[in-house]
């Protein structure tokens, strides 16, 4: 089996303003302190360009692009102006822009293919909803790797690609995933990933996302096929991060 590199990334949502600024500074050197793992932080796009300065080892990226190259699309962000304010990489498909920006498969791997041709990493998430969920965990787990396998853009590597699974009944909830359910879902997204890709299948990184903590992360970060999380709330401060880029 390949050697994945953990990732730790935190996702700050529609959180932070330049007052924030200080948790990037006291953030950066906890990634200093481990050549071993990769971290990174998905920033409003309004902060990137003032974070990279203080970001050191840190991987600054933005929490979504456009999958066209410019254009009239009031409001959006190009990965070229991601790539010009700082950013290393991007979020792709998180399931708040699924559901509320009406986000498609189609549009997430488009947008995977436009970041990677800007030369940003990118994390693309997936991840079920409650009532698919309840239908079993077989039935959680086929819709989970048919969202993956419609989101996958077409030269999709682990050289520029990761995968984040978060189910959405456990992001904000406190109700994190157990770890035998992330455990069994990680296990069907890398048989689908090596079905469909081979090696780099194996190679490819999968984060778990979801209430995670500095409380449970070294549980989940043990788990076979678990190559790192994907932190929200957690991230916003590096008091709470610390903890979580330790167990790694
Ligand atoms: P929480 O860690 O706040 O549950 O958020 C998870 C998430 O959506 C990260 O992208």
């Amino acid at each position: 089996m390949s050697v994945r590199r953990k990732l730790i990334a935190g996702n700050w949502k529609m959180n932070g303003l330049k007052a924030q600024l200080g948790e990037v500074s006291a953030i950066a050197p906890l990634a200093a302190g481990r050549a071993d793992i990769d971290v990174a932080l998905f920033l409003p796009a309004t902060l990137i360009a003032a974070a990279a300065p203080l970001a050191g080892d840190v991987l600054i990226g933005g929490q979504d692009v456009h999958q066209a190259e410019s254009g009239a699309y009031t409001g959006n962000v190009s990965a070229a102006m991601l790539v010009e304010a700082g950013a290393g990489g991007t979020l792709v498909g998180h399931s708040e822009r699924r559901a509320y920006q009406c986000e498609s498969s189609a549009d997430v791997a488009a947008k995977a293919a436009r970041a990677h041709g800007a030369g940003l990493m990118v994390v693309l998430c997936v991840g079920e909803t409650l009532e698919t969920r309840e239908e079993g965990d077989d039935a959680a787990h086929a819709w989970v790797v048919d969202q993956l396998l419609a989101s996958l853009p077409e030269d999709a590597d682990p050289e520029w690609l990761t995968i984040a699974y978060e189910p959405v009944w456990a992001i904000g909830t406190g109700k994190v995933a157990t770890p035998p359910q992330i455990a069994a879902m990680h296990g069907a997204l890398r048989a689908a990933l090596v079905e469909k890709l081979g090696e780099a299948g194996e190679a490819m990184r999968l984060l778990y996302g979801g209430s995670v903590s500095g409380d449970n992360a070294a549980d989940i970060l043990h788990l076979p096929n678990v190559d790192g999380a994907l932190v929200g709330g957690a991230s916003l401060t590096a008091a709470k991060f610390a903890p979580i880029i330790a167990a790694a």
